[in-house]
């Protein structure tokens, strides 16, 4: 295990269950969709999340990525969500799937909602990987959240720390000193 990590939320076998559960979630709800679903990667700490669940789902999909930041070099969100990188394709009467890491203040959920809905989206899907109900801050949820947890600060499987830990294959706890020493 990473040194900085304190213990492991999800390990690698438990996530590809969570990754499993959620593509049978899509396949069931877009199986008889009339024309193919975009799935959009929020990036980037969705991006391993959703390579396993687009790969895991029968369903065809396209694919597409946006890369939205929120954070500098802390664990507390900045609020106002930044878009670094815009989609390539039309969002305008397609079914998105928008794929996120964690839900935490909802800030970033509302952004992408308001700006894909506002290019004239036909639906609009979230699938998150992980739910961070207690830290709200705006009443928005997913439709089909993997796992929740509480005022944790978890990396790994995408999820960083400062740019750090988005390639270890599980997820875990950060140790407080990690961050609270800076
Ligand atoms: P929100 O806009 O506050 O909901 O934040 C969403 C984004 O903050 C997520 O997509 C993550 O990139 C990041 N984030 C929130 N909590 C954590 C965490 O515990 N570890 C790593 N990133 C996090
Ligand atoms: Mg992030």
């Amino acid at each position: 295990m990473n040194k900085d990590v304190e213990s492991v939320v999800l390990t690698e076998e438990q996530i590809r269950e969570k990754v499993q559960a959620a593509a049978a979630w899509l396949d069931a709800k877009f199986a008889k969709s009339s024309q193919t679903p975009l799935a959009i990667s929020v990036l980037k700490g969705s991006v391993m999340f959703f390579c396993d669940l687009v790969r895991a789902m029968q369903t065809p999909v396209q694919i597409d990525f946006m890369t939205v930041s929120s954070y500098g070099a802390q664990t507390e969100s900045s609020g106002m969500p930044k878009i670094v990188m815009d989609l390539a394709a039309s969002v305008a009467g397609r079914d998105v799937i928008l794929v996120e890491d964690i839900v935490d203040s909802g800030n970033t959920l509302v952004t992408m909602r308001n700006l894909i809905m506002g290019r004239g989206a036909r639906s609009f899907t979230v699938v998150s990987l992980f739910d961070k109900p207690a830290r709200r801050a705006v009443p928005v949820q997913a439709d089909y959240a993997c796992f929740e947890i509480g005022d944790e600060f978890i990396v790994g499987y995408g999820l960083d720390y400062a740019q750090q830990y988005r390639t270890l294959p599980y997820v875990g706890i950060l140790k407080r000193e990690v961050y609270e020493k800076k």
